[in-house]
């Protein structure tokens, strides 16, 4: 199928190849090396992550589900009749479905997802389950001002879903932001879905990210393979290693690339060194205490609502709104 036949909006302002060649020289001449992680997510990478997904050690995804299975109808409750949903990196959208199927009278269904391929399927399902259910692709980035598609009536108010705790995988100070421009994007009445990790014991978060077949370590290098292929770049897939510890102090999963011997690689018309057992970085996923949470709902002007947990405190999803918003609907 032709991308146009499911009126995909191709809103992709992502960078050309010359950008992409400086944006790697660039992070790899920070120190520590690092790579942005939105490389990760090319179709390759979009299917290695849905297999993560899947491996028993990857908590996070059953226990998201098993929060939207016990608690989509209160949720869809929560937020009310004729809401019009924007999912940020909609993936395949099996949690979206489970939240849908509770929804009174959604507006439309609008999915923002940089992959395209995982973007066509997720429509194609959606047309299969929920006939009636207008659905407004968006071909992007997320991290970006978005121009959302007009709906096709008014709706009472747009509710960002973001699930996955991909919010963890931006630090601190870019989760603000983001979750500041989500508070811009939703409108004065709207509001913010949004399931992220637990803080946990150690060895239950690093099994997460070290899975036994090996998928996280494929879905990191991958990001190598997707370079040497749209950049030309040489790394040596065999001389690089997936690494994921936690770092309790900071409460976050560190995933790097490290590189198994002396070597030299070459990007664009630079010859870059790395040195045996250098660590490049390649992504954070920071785990966040409810109040952890609450503290950077605030910090971009919104507050937490309601929140959802499991009786074992693997993860959480929140309803978040405008800062304020509780106290006025008390008044
Ligand atoms: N949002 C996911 C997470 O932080 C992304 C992810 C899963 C990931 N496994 C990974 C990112 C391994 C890098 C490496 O859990």
């Amino acid at each position: 199928m032709n991308v146009q036949a499911f009126d995909l909006r191709d809103d992709d302002r992502r960078p050309p190849v010359d950008d992409l060649v400086g944006i790697v020289q660039r992070g790899l001449r920070a120190r520590p090396k690092r790579l942005p992680s939105w490389l990760f997510y090319d179709e390759r990478g979009s299917q290695l992550f849905e297999a993560i997904c899947e491996q028993p050690e990857y908590y996070l995804t059953r226990c998201e589900i098993a929060l939207m299975a016990a608690h989509a109808g209160e949720m869809a409750e929560v937020l009310g009749e004729d809401v019009r949903l924007v999912e940020y990196g909609s993936g395949s959208a099996l949690k979206t479905q489970m939240l849908l199927a509770h929804m009174h009278a959604p507006v439309s269904y609008v999915p923002v997802e940089i992959s395209t391929e995982p973007l066509r399927l997720c429509v194609q399902d959606l047309a299969v389950r929920f006939p009636q259910l207008p659905v407004q692709a968006l071909h992007s980035d997320f991290t970006r001002a978005l121009r959302l598609p007009i709906p096709p009536r008014a709706p009472r108010r747009t509710v960002l879903y973001f699930p996955g705790s991909t919010i963890g995988n931006f630090d601190a100070r870019d989760a603000t932001s983001l979750l500041r421009k989500m508070r811009g994007e939703m409108g004065d009445n709207g509001g913010i879905l949004i399931g992220a990790d637990l803080k946990k014991d150690t060895a239950t978060i690093e099994a997460a990210y070290n899975d036994k077949a090996g998928v996280t370590a494929e879905f990191t290098l991958n990001m190598l393979v997707r370079l040497n292929r749209e950049i030309g770049s040489d790394f040596d897939l065999g001389a690089f290693r997936h690494r994921s510890h936690y770092n309790a102090m900071a409460g976050r999963i560190e995933t790097f690339l490290v590189s198994a011997r002396d070597q030299r690689v070459r990007v664009g018309r630079q010859s870059v060194p790395f040195a045996h057992d250098e660590a490049m970085q390649v992504e954070y996923s920071c785990k966040y205490s409810p109040a952890d949470f609450a503290a950077l709902a605030g910090k971009a002007g919104l507050e937490v609502i309601r929140a959802w947990t499991d009786p074992q405190g693997m993860f959480a999803v929140y309803y978040l709104m405008r800062a304020g918003t509780r106290a006025r609907l008390a008044q």
